[in-house]
């Protein structure tokens, strides 16, 4: 991690109103920027220190979908920095009656200082927030849409930059893993292959032929990963990605990436073996890593003894969820003059 802020610096100006959609929109120094300011909230947070920089503010949370990490990292992390969120199911807000992000962008940013938006729906949810951020005067956060999760991304950069320090050249692979429990969006292993190769990174990305992530994906992880001095490898053998890798990250995503109607519970069904299992886990570098952005889909995904064992690091991850939303909430919606 970067130099800490000292103590009760003013947060810096340059970021605020900026739209939060992705994190290709934003450069290697201004994440490290959000990385560092994590961290400082993050000890703050420990030593019990006030951290009210958003004293008053209101930030409006419109889920289109379930949460638990990222509504309640947003929700105590608005709270703790001084400010207030609003928590919107869409079903009940007259977006139901099919009211138009163009009057929703407008309207909710004149009330407040943020709009946060989950909206994950296959080729609509990235459009949606796009739109948002078209027509609202106060920053739009991602809190997930179909093509991205930048706040997973960012909480587990962090996380792995403070169990290894320098990332250059680790070995992270995104794995595929077999799962009943709900058909998972692909904005996790995307976001992961675009950030974690601007990193220094070496990420293996592996999964069955039936399941890959869009070409355009993996075009622009590649360009990342020129300009970063990482590397994206694709391999449909599991075994290979779990050798010597310093972290692992085995979690599901559809396979309806390309055609959402071809959903097809035959190639699901024949990724059955792909498992974090004890066994594979033995393949990994010495104290390697097991993430995985939660929930879980114990059993099927990842044996217990894996992810309930020493090299889970589920719950530092999750906690990261609360100090890097903290961040970007402090950074993108900061008041343009002192107490205002
Ligand atoms: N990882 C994550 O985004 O969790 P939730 O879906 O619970 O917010």
């Amino acid at each position: 991690m970067g130099e800490p802020l000292p103590a009760n610096e003013p947060l810096t100006d340059e970021l605020r109103g900026r739209h939060f959609i992705t994190l290709q929109d934003w450069s290697r120094e201004e994440i490290d920027l959000l990385l560092r300011v994590s961290g400082d909230l993050k000890r703050k947070f420990a030593a019990g220190r006030e951290t009210e920089y958003l004293r008053h503010r209101t930030i409006f949370l419109m889920f289109f979908g379930q949460s638990t990490r990222t509504r309640n990292s947003m929700e105590a992390g608005i709270t703790q920095l001084g400010g207030h969120a609003h928590f919107l199911d869409t079903s009940t807000m007259q977006i139901a009656h099919g009211e138009v992000a163009k009057d929703t962008g407008i309207i909710l940013s004149r009330y407040g200082h943020a709009i946060a938006c989950r909206n994950c729906v296959w080729e609509v949810g990235n459009r949606y927030l796009n739109e948002l951020a078209q027509w609202s005067s106060a920053p739009i956060i991602s809190m997930q849409c179909d093509r991205y999760h930048p706040l997973q991304a960012l909480a587990d950069l962090m996380t792995m930059q403070e169990k290894l320090g320098s990332l250059k050249g680790r070995k992270v692979s995104v794995i595929w893993a077999y799962a009943t429990s709900h058909k998972k969006p692909v904005s996790v292993p995307l976001s992961q292959i675009l950030l974690f190769p601007r990193y220094g990174i070496d990420v293996t990305l592996a999964h069955p032929e039936s399941h890959p992530l869009p070409q355009w994906a993996i075009d622009l992880a590649q360009d990342n990963a020129r300009a970063g001095g990482g590397s994206l490898t694709i391999t449909h053998d599991q075994e290979a990605a779990y050798r010597d890798a310093h972290v692992v990250i085995p979690k599901n995503w559809g396979d309806w990436v390309l055609s959402p109607e071809s959903t097809s519970t035959e190639a699901l069904e024949a990724g059955r073996h792909w498992k974090c299992t004890v066994e594979r886990m033995a393949l990994t570098a010495k104290d390697a890593l097991y993430m995985h952005a939660l929930p879980a889909d114990r059993g099927n995904e990842v044996q217990d003894a894996v992810i309930d064992g020493p090299q889970s690091v589920i719950y530092d991850e999750a906690e990261n969820r609360l100090h890097t939303a903290k961040a970007v909430m402090a950074l993108t919606m900061r008041a343009s003059e002192p107490g205002q």
